[in-house]
């Protein structure tokens, strides 16, 4: 290179190209096996972010980022090492010497039914999923969980008909699939959950008062006119409307704000 060019590429900015994070200066990197190709990552990064350093663009298996959605379950090993491990791309940071694959879809069955038709017993639920009678016990699901769920015990807690245990064990899933994945009776144990979070919420837990009304208010058409204000709205005129809110301060007393504006409420 002769001096201009490189007095030239002294000053050239680091900008980042493509997909490709520009390696921040002193960054010290570890060998990781995606998809079985070693590449080399910044050790600071998650297995997300990790994975577009080395150039693996999210068309699915990305969601929120924020370790909520579910999105983007991974399973990995550490070289020399027999033992799966599991987690979440968005959450966990790489390790040097990580084989890891994603799993952001696993075909586990799913019943259709109408959350009003089917009543609130446990008999409904195992007849949308007899299979969670093929539950052996072995907590594999468990010990893939993500989210740290006792996935065993709320299967078992269905089996026997606890719908509220099942419901607020599972309160946790963030549907990710890993345990559905690891199951050797093949059970679709998230979205049992899910159904039983669902009968809990619907026929056993005490009905809101204050939500009744409000449903109330809604269907007598008081917000309408509202609604239709804010749909007619430019984008520009909806982003003051949205920043100039009124917003309840972050430390104000339980029960003691209101906003000035009270047509709606
Ligand atoms: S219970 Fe299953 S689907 Fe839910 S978070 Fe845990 S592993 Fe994922
Ligand atoms: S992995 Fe399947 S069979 Fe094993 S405990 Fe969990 S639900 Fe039961
Ligand atoms: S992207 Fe949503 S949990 Fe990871």
């Amino acid at each position: 290179m002769c001096q201009s060019d490189q007095q030239a590429s002294k000053k050239a900015p680091k900008v980042a190209t493509g997909d490709r994070a520009i390696l921040p200066e002193g960054a010290k990197t570890i060998p990781v096996f995606i998809m079985g190709k070693q590449y080399e990552v910044p050790e600071t990064l998650t297995i997300m972010k990790a994975m577009e350093f080395a150039g693996f663009k999210f068309l699915r298996g990305a969601g929120c980022r924020g370790g909520i959605c579910g999105a983007c379950p991974t399973v990995y090993r550490m070289a020399g090492d027999y033992k799966l491990h599991f987690g979440l791309a968005c959450q966990t940071v790489v390790e040097a010497n990580m084989y890891l694959a994603q799993i952001p879809f696993f075909p586990a069955n799913r019943a259709t039914y109408s959350i009003e038709e089917i009543g609130g017993l446990p008999e409904a639920i195992h007849a949308l999923y007899p299979e969670l009678f093929r539950c052996v016990a072995c907590n594999q699901c468990t010990k893939a969980c993500p989210m740290d769920v006792d996935v065993l015990g709320y299967i078992s807690a269905l089996k026997q008909g606890n719908i509220e245990k099942a419901a607020r064990l599972s309160f946790d899933c963030i549907q990710c699939g890993l345990c559905a994945s690891r199951c050797m009776g093949e059970i679709p144990q998230y979205h049992a959950a899910q159904l039983a979070r669902r009968v809990f919420g619907r026929y056993i837990l005490p009905q809101a008062e204050h939500l009744k009304v409000r449903v109330a208010a809604i269907e007598s058409g008081k917000y309408d006119a509202m609604l239709d204000d804010l749909a007619a709205m430019s984008k520009e005129d909806l982003e003051k409307v949205y920043v100039e809110r009124e917003r309840e301060p972050d430390f104000a007393e339980i029960g003691s704000w209101q906003p000035k504006e009270t047509r709606y409420l």
